[in-house]
């Protein structure tokens, strides 16, 4: 089992291109199965999670094969409908090949993604999504099953905006007989990549990013190509690792026009950002202050998954910070790690109240998740001594080399 060591105390100072998104790679890769054409996806980041869905599209009879940084998914073949457990239970948001492969085949089985580490992740938004394109779905043995041998358009009223559900019921609606309204969907910048990619493969789709999507279905859809969008949680890691070791970073090859709640908090520490099309820039050299009040929310709120490395990021600013995390229940699995390294934070339900330490101490951790991983991470950046953090493999699910992005932006960090 591999670790990530991190010698704290070091100020960064470097530049970074910032790797392809995981969320927007995933659904991407599981819409290629509703085309009949190739599909070419470039700047796709290598990371676990994406060999997880590479390998689903294998067993379901795609032939993927990778060139650099681009993933070729021929989809032409025949496909089928079933997924082993084995394979779903790689990957927690393996759910998003329902819609897909109803869709391509009139029926999919699939075991339901298995307990998650930020606690229960129901599907019934995604099931409602379906059963109003007229699938008919059945659970039995921990397996969904879902069938309609042609789905058709309908009215989609989702009551909270999930980012998986929106996704799965526009993969179920663009080849839909007849026309579907999305109401109720989630905003994130992924969908938007999900739309530009359907589109390329001649689907009839508007609306990504507004809560409501139009979509006109067609018969069948060719193969397409999608530059993958940045990883504006992999640069919101980046910059609260810059924030609390102290320093001067560059992101190239980021999205400053997607991540305003996060630079926000940045600035309200007291760094000094700068953006520039693609590009955003953190300096920080004098002492940290507390943001003040930082509350998850769907897009365009601030990221439930870049408040793990912001929290990090605050643990020796001066005052208070209080977190709400309104997303997810199980969020705060990081916090007894950051406090066996002195942090000082409490918490109660969605609640987490830090308060500013003056000093941090390294030593061996445990991640609990992808992004409690890299919230470890940030941590032992600003930490006196070593920090041993095991449970990579969480974060390599998301993480492009993160022991190779901090040492590229000046920190003391291998992988071993
Ligand atoms: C996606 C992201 C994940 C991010 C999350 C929220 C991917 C691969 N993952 O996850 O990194 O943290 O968005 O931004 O893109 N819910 C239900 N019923 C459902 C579906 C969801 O109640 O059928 C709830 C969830 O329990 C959660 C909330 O809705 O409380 C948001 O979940 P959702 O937006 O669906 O997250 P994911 O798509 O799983």
């Amino acid at each position: 089992m591999s670790v990530l060591k991190i010698t704290g105390g070091r100020s960064l100072e470097g530049s970074l291109r910032v790797q392809g998104a995981k969320n927007s790679a995933l659904p991407l890769l599981a819409a290629s199965v509703l085309t009949e054409g190739l599909s070419v996806f470039r700047n796709c980041p290598r990371l676990t999670d994406v060999a997880a869905t590479v390998d689903i599209l294998r067993h379901v009879g795609c032939r993927v094969y990778g060139e650099g940084d681009a993933l070729y998914v021929d989809a032409s073949g025949p496909i089928s409908p079933e997924v082993p457990d084995e394979l779903m239970g790689r990957m927690r948001s393996s759910v998003i090949f329902l819609g897909a492969l109803l869709s391509r085949c009139g029926e999919v089985s699939l075991s339901l993604p298995g307990g998650c580490e930020l606690g229960p992740r129901p599907v019934d938004l995604h099931l409602l999504a379906l059963r109003a394109l007229g699938a008919e779905v059945t659970e039995a043995g921990g397996r969904l099953c879902c069938r309609c041998a042609r789905l058709r358009g309908g009215r989609i009223d989702l009551p909270s905006p999930s980012v998986g559900a929106t996704e799965n019921a526009m993969l179920a609606a663009v080849r839909a007989r007849g026309n579907t309204v999305i109401t109720g969907a989630a905003r994130e910048p992924e969908i938007r990549d999900l739309q530009e990619y359907l589109r390329s493969c001649g689907a009839l789709v508007t609306g990504a990013g507004s809560s409501v999507i139009r979509i006109r279905g067609v018969e069948k859809l060719g193969g397409g190509e999608k530059r993958i969008m940045p990883d504006r949680i992999a640069a919101a890691t980046y910059l609260a690792a810059c924030a609390s070791a102290g320093g001067r970073v560059r992101l190239y090859d980021a999205c400053p026009g997607d991540m305003v709640p996060v630079l926000q908090a940045l600035r309200g520490m007291g760094c000094e950002l700068r953006t520039g099309e693609n590009l955003i820039m953190l300096e920080r050299r004098g002492p940290l202050r507390s943001p003040g009040p930082v509350i998850t929310r769907p897009h365009p709120g601030f990221p439930t998954d870049a408040q793990p490395p912001l929290m990090a990021a605050v643990l020796k600013a001066q005052g208070t910070t209080v977190m709400i995390e309104t997303i997810f229940e199980s969020r705060y699995r990081h916090v007894p790690a950051l406090r066996s390294m002195g942090a000082d934070i409490r918490t109660a339900g969605k609640t987490a109240v830090i308060r500013g330490v003056e000093r941090l101490r390294g030593g061996e951790v445990h991640a609990s998740d992808l992004r409690g991983g890299a919230a470890l991470a940030v941590a032992a950046l600003a930490a006196e001594g070593e920090t041993v953090i095991s449970g990579t493999e969480y974060m390599d699910r998301g993480y492009e080399d993160m022991a190779g992005a901090l040492t590229a932006l000046g920190a003391e960090a291998c992988s071993e």
